[in-house]
């Protein structure tokens, strides 16, 4: 138990065939404090919560008063839902998320993007701090996630299946969907921010790579480094979400540079760069026209 006496371990795997009567305690949990319906879910990862700033707010729910949601443990991780206008546009917004390095289920990682499914949202954007694995990629790159390679061993889809939320053997040809990349493209243009273009590789973490990992993960064709949204991208296009990302650089992959890593410099490359990150998202979600 921890000081507060909750269970320090969280439940156990959430299979598929599960997560539809979960959701719908979710689902009337969040409707008892909004009737706002999305059409957009927003991912903040690591440092990147002041997009949050840029919302008109109906509704912040904290994770721990939603049914079977622990509090948010990772440091710059606030840990609630925002329901509001981004633009005009109708968006919930998780500021924060669950970690396979937290000890949590593969599907407890997934749930938010599945319950903004069920609330209505059609599109989603996943945002994370990332390190750099291609050498041109150095802290402050913004990377639009082309693709990504789900290295953590783990799959929030095993397990008996709901064919009502999603197919046993979801396409994922097209996960990082091509039009909202362009779309994202688009803004940056008109933001005049920059924006790469590569892969994502997810590993469990909690520790950063090795310098021989990040030499491997550059031979298999990642660009950039990270501890999540991979599964939630999977999990979202099998409930039926259009999906596209951005991964915030915040520093050079271990070996690629002569600092050590920590948790410090991150959130610092990502207070630096998430500004930036903002405004692309503001304008991507604007591009996509009021509700
Ligand atoms: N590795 C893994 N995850 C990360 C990193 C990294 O270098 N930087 C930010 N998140």
């Amino acid at each position: 138990m921890s000081e507060s006496g909750e269970p320090l371990v969280h439940g156990g795997e959430i299979y598929p065939a599960q997560q539809s009567d979960l959701l719908v305690a979710l689902e009337r949990a969040v409707r008892l404090r909004t009737g706002l319906r999305p059409r957009i879910g927003i991912v903040l990862g690591s440092g990147l919560g002041g997009l949050a700033d840029a919302i008109e707010v109906e509704a912040a729910i904290p994770f721990e008063e939603l049914p079977g949601w622990p509090a948010a443990t990772a440091p710059g991780h606030a840990g609630r839902l925002l329901f509001g206008h981004l633009a005009g546009v109708a968006v919930v917004v998780q500021q924060g998320r669950f970690h396979l390095y937290e000890g949590y289920s593969a599907g407890l990682v997934v749930q938010p993007v599945l319950l903004m499914r069920r609330l209505g949202a059609e599109i989603l954007v996943l945002t994370n701090a990332a390190g750099g694995v291609n050498p041109d990629f150095g802290a402050g790159t913004l990377m639009i996630i082309a693709d990504h390679l789900n290295l953590t061993g783990r799959h929030p889809l095993m397990g008996p299946n709901d064919d009502e939320l999603g197919p046993r053997f979801p396409d994922m040809t097209d996960v990082w969907d091509s039009e909202l990349r362009a779309g994202l493209r688009r803004a940056g243009t008109a933001e005049n921010v920059a924006l790469a273009e590569g892969v994502y590789a997810c590993l469990t973490g909690p520790s950063y790579e090795t310098p021989a990992e990040v030499r491997m993960l550059r031979t298999l064709g990642a660009d950039a480094v990270g501890m999540s949204t991979a599964l939630e991208a999977v999990a979202a296009r099998w409930s039926g979400l259009r999906v596209c990302g951005v991964s915030l650089v915040t520093n050079p992959g271990a070996g690629l540079s002569t600092s050590a890593l920590s948790h410090e410099e991150v959130l610092a490359g990502a207070t630096t760069a998430g500004p930036r990150l903002a405004r692309v998202i503001a304008r991507f979600v604007e591009g996509l026209g009021p509700v």
